[in-house]
């Protein structure tokens, strides 16, 4: 049976911001750009190869001073944004990276009050980002089949936070078992899965959630993608699917040496997303070919291959093209009726 945790009573602070405070973590980048993460405490060091930093050297300073370790070597401190945290936070599953949550918020459309279904909860990274959209006024209800990956983002999420928020629950279970318990039908606005086999949730999702709710799968690989695509499409229940994905390309901009870095993080994941039916509702045929009366005679002349910046060619030029063409064809064939040997290969250069 899915168990579910209870949230304690707390909820989200705002990101911190003014001078450091005990309790605080803070982002240390040394020699050479190495980064350490410490939280903030009295007559705490952090010691490296480089010498020894007192936690109580930062204490008081504003977020992005640069403070002087025992052996004289600068570290600039800042507090890490979520961005830095989930890159860095203890993983048990894979990771959505930060790249792929903007989208997932954006594209699923989570807002403040939202009312949010995630599976599965993994590391918690998602649902940080989740969280963070939501606002003190929305609802984050998290599904884990595996009750240590749970632990991993509860405990990141806490870490974050510096609580649970009062905001999230995590139900340990699988999904379409747990569902119907946790939330009424038709109540949810919004649904994220980040899962292998996704399409086996689609119908619990369905009855989930509000009549124009949106859900939202994030999966790996082609075959996935196509299966859940049509998958939602064959209930008939959803708005067509809508596929994408995501590549950022960072760049190298210094002085006059500007170009795109060497390495990226190309390949993450699919978005797949589609919009719940009213009850009832049956999607209205959408044509696929484009009608006549949809371009007219100025598009086509916009298509030609000169407009669209292939060479093009005068008639003068393109009539000598005939010829040549047709000179070679008759030589060849010629040549093959003389050799006896209709299927001879008739090679002719035309310049
Ligand atoms: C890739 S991880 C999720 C990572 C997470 N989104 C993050 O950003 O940290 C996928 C998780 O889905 C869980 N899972 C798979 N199928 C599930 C289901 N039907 N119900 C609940 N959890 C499920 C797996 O146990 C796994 O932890």
């Amino acid at each position: 049976m899915p168990e579910s945790t209870p949230a304690p009573e707390a909820s989200i602070d705002p990101q911190p911001s003014g001078p450091f405070r005990i309790g605080d973590r803070a982002q240390l980048t040394g020699p050479k750009g190495k980064m350490h993460t410490v939280t903030l405490l009295p007559g705490k060091e952090l010691h490296t190869h480089n010498g020894v930093l007192a936690h109580d050297a930062l204490i008081g300073l504003p977020d992005g001073s640069v403070v002087q370790n025992s052996a004289g070597h600068d570290y600039l401190a800042l507090r890490p944004l979520l961005n830095d945290f989930v890159m860095s936070m203890p993983r048990g599953a894979a990771i959505i990276y930060p790249k792929d949550a903007a989208q997932i918020v954006a594209q699923a459309d989570i807002f403040p009050g939202a009312v949010v279904v995630e599976a599965g909860v993994g590391s918690g990274a998602l649902s940080l980002w989740l969280l963070r959209a939501i606002g003190p006024a929305g609802r984050l209800h998290s599904f884990e089949r595996r009750a240590e990956f749970a632990d991993v983002a509860q405990a990141n999420i806490s870490t974050f936070f510096g609580h649970a928020p009062d905001t999230w629950s995590v139900t340990v279970g699988d999904l379409v078992e747990s569902l119907p318990d946790a939330v009424a039908p038709g109540s949810v606005d919004r649904v994220v899965l980040d899962m292998l086999a996704p399409w086996d949730c689609i119908e619990a999702v369905a009855d989930a959630l509000k009549p124009g709710g949106v859900v939202l799968c994030y999966v790996a690989t082609v075959t996935q993608l196509s299966r859940v695509a049509e998958f939602i499409r064959g209930t008939g229940l959803f708005t067509n699917p809508i596929s994408n994905e995501t590549m950022v390309r960072g760049w190298h901009v210094e002085g006059l040496a500007v170009r795109p870095d060497h390495r990226m993080i190309a390949h993450t994941g699919f978005l797949i997303t589609a919009r719940r039916l009213a009850p009832g509702a049956v999607l209205p045929e959408v044509k696929r070919r484009a009608s006549k009366t949809s371009y007219g005679d100025q598009d086509v002349e916009l298509w030609t291959p000169g407009a669209v910046g292939d060479r093009t060619i005068s008639d003068k030029n393109l009539r000598k093209r005939v010829r040549d063409a047709q000179k070679a064809a008759k030589w060849a064939t010629n040549e093959a009726d003389s050799a006896g040997n209709t299927g001879a290969d008739a090679s002719g250069a035309i310049d």
